[in-house]
């Protein structure tokens, strides 16, 4: 099954100048969305995690049929302020200003074996800032995946832990 014949791109968007690729019509196919989380589940067994995480918020559509699909447990990363209780939080620069997103003080174990998950990689920004705060909670990062990747923009260039993607775009 061809799985880019279910994303969308849509220009400018958010801003002009922006080729935003649209994961809507893949969720909305109950066939190619299975197909989607069957060929994540085969890269993330491969990497033997103890739990996922996923990043909010499309990550969260990525991760949590996965931690099912493999019976494993599930850790949301989510922006600064969403979660209750005591947090560890991680902030990392932006092209203008800096961003904070953070887990719950027990989400993970020192030890632990993560893997990341996210739909989209494009300057890896996001995902670099969240294998930095996964492992500053003392976990292990041992792979991350997304659907799509945007190549030219080399994200994977700035992570040090494995990346797979399913659908490149340049
Ligand atoms: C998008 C996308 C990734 C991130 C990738 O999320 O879902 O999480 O940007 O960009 P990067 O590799 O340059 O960091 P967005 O911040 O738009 O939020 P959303 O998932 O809540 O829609
Ligand atoms: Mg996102």
């Amino acid at each position: 099954m061809d799985l880019k014949e279910h994303i969308r791109a849509i220009p400018d968007f958010p801003s002009a100048g922006i080729l935003f690729y649209d994961i809507s019509p893949l969720l909305a196919h109950p066939g190619a969305w299975q197909a989607t989380v069957d060929r994540l589940a085969t890269i993330v067994e491969e990497h033997k995690p103890d739990v996922l995480a996923g990043i909010e918020s499309r990550g969260f559509l990525v991760a949590a049929p996965l931690a099912l699909k493999l019976n494993l447990g599930f850790v949301m990363v989510r922006k600064q302020g969403k979660l209750p209780g005591a947090t560890i939080p991680y902030t990392y620069d932006l092209e203008y200003g800096s961003d904070t997103i953070e887990i719950q003080a027990d989400a993970v174990e020192p030890g632990q074996k993560v893997f990341l998950l996210d739909d989209l990689l494009a300057t890896g920004g996001t995902m670099n800032a969240a294998a930095r705060l996964l492992r500053s909670a003392g976990a292990e990062v041992t792979g991350a995946a997304c659907i799509i990747e945007l190549t030219f923009l080399k994200g994977r260039d700035h992570l040090d832990m494995p990346i797979r993607t399913l659908l490149p775009y340049d």
